[in-house]
């Protein structure tokens, strides 16, 4: 009896072994010892943890002169019945119509919590004019920079698409320490994007709601950027916003695989030449920033996790062209381009239904985020 006690003692011991991972962690939320397989980041949002999550505030329009202005507000970034939502306003709601083609918004803060995120791209400041008006969108973007980053691992993130002509949701993760340089030196991991027209088409295909995309990014500088070898889509006729999918990422020191619902998406297992080669940066005359990193650099570092729900934007991720019920209402080129969409609101704003059951059709909804050790 003793022996069969000492037995069940060692197995139950054994089972709680910790193997020690290749996963490694920083951050206020990360575990203090990685064990292999274990979990070591989640949030179901049974509440809205701000010590995980911090808001962006900034108007800088990701880089792509985005329409939308990220704030740290209710009315974009909440938590209801084990969800988190991220729902789109209008700016003239809280400034007034007016404001928006002659007001000076400077959104730099004193608080901590407050202070203006990315002054870059008249981040923390813009006047608005009557050609160029300002970020006619509120919504939200949210990451773990400071609460949880990590390097090599799976990802799970189970979220439900919006709907709405022009919105661009997306699920991504951004290196913490920019080990080999600026963006995209450093990488991009994009676990899924996609847009929120219900009826959009190029050259036949629907490119809106039924679409989703996976994609990384990596290069020397932005113009030398390798995505396109490294860019996956899905269609779902049933569209990305009528249910919850489970968007997942499984990287490790050997290969990089998206997959939707258990089903690959794709993946990228570099040989020894590394993402030089897979970018086909060799001659390019330029220097590999990536040269004594491993064969996974730049994704051999800690990257943090980032959620955001945004509008438009001229870098081409609508492209100038497409069918849509109601058109397109700016050019990618155009220098009025947020004064042209915000003109077009007729077409787009009663897609988003911000009148029916709170907002709930445009917003990017996430009902857990999980992360894992290798
Ligand atoms: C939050 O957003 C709402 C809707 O735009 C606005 O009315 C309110 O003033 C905002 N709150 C703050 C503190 O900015």
């Amino acid at each position: 009896m003793w022996a069969s006690l000492l037995c069940v003692l060692a197995l139950v011991m054994l089972s709680q072994a910790c193997t020690p991972s290749v996963t490694t962690v920083s951050g206020t939320h990360a575990p203090v010892t990685v064990c292999s397989g274990a979990m070591i980041f989640a949030d179901d949002f049974e509440e809205f943890d701000l010590e995980k999550w911090q808001h962006e505030n900034t108007l800088a329009g990701g880089g792509n002169w985005e329409f939308q202005y990220y704030n740290n507000n209710r009315t974009n970034s909440f938590t209801h019945s084990g969800l988190l939502f991220i729902r789109p306003s209008l700016t003239s709601d809280q400034f007034g119509q007016a404001f928006l083609s002659s007001g000076l918004l400077n959104i730099e803060g004193g608080a901590p919590a407050d202070r203006c995120t990315n002054p870059r791209w008249y981040g923390c400041e813009r006047t608005g004019t009557p050609m160029n008006i300002l970020n006619p969108i509120k919504s939200a973007r949210i990451r773990t920079v400071n609460s949880f980053s990590f390097r090599y691992g799976r990802v799970e993130v189970r979220a439900k698409m919006p709907a709405g002509d022009w919105l661009w949701p997306a699920i991504w993760l951004l290196p913490a320490y920019n080990s080999y340089g600026t963006w995209p030196a450093s990488g991009e991991i994009d676990l899924v994007e996609s847009r929120g027209n219900r009826n959009m088409f190029q050259n036949g295909v629907h490119i809106g709601t039924q679409e989703a995309g996976s994609t990384l990014h990596f290069g020397p500088y932005s113009d030398l950027n390798g995505w396109e070898r490294a860019h996956w889509l899905r269609r779902n006729s049933a569209g990305y916003d009528t249910d919850f999918h489970r968007y997942q990422l499984e990287w490790t020191p050997d290969f990089i695989k998206f997959s939707i619902d258990d089903v690959e998406l794709g993946r990228v297992t570099p040989g020894n030449g590394g993402f030089w080669e897979l970018g086909g940066f060799n001659d390019k005359n330029v220097e590999n920033p990536w040269r004594y990193g491993s064969k996974m650099a730049p994704f051999d570092q800690k990257f943090y996790i980032i959620i955001n729900l945004a509008v438009g934007g001229t870098n081409g991720f609508f492209p100038d062209g497409v069918t849509n019920p109601s058109p397109k209402p700016w050019w990618n080129g155009s220098p009025t381009a947020s004064t042209d969409f915000w003109n077009g609101q007729a077409g787009w704003l009663p897609t988003w239904n911000l009148n029916v059951n709170d907002g709930q059709d445009a917003s990017l909804q996430v009902d857990y985020v999980r992360v894992w050790a290798l």
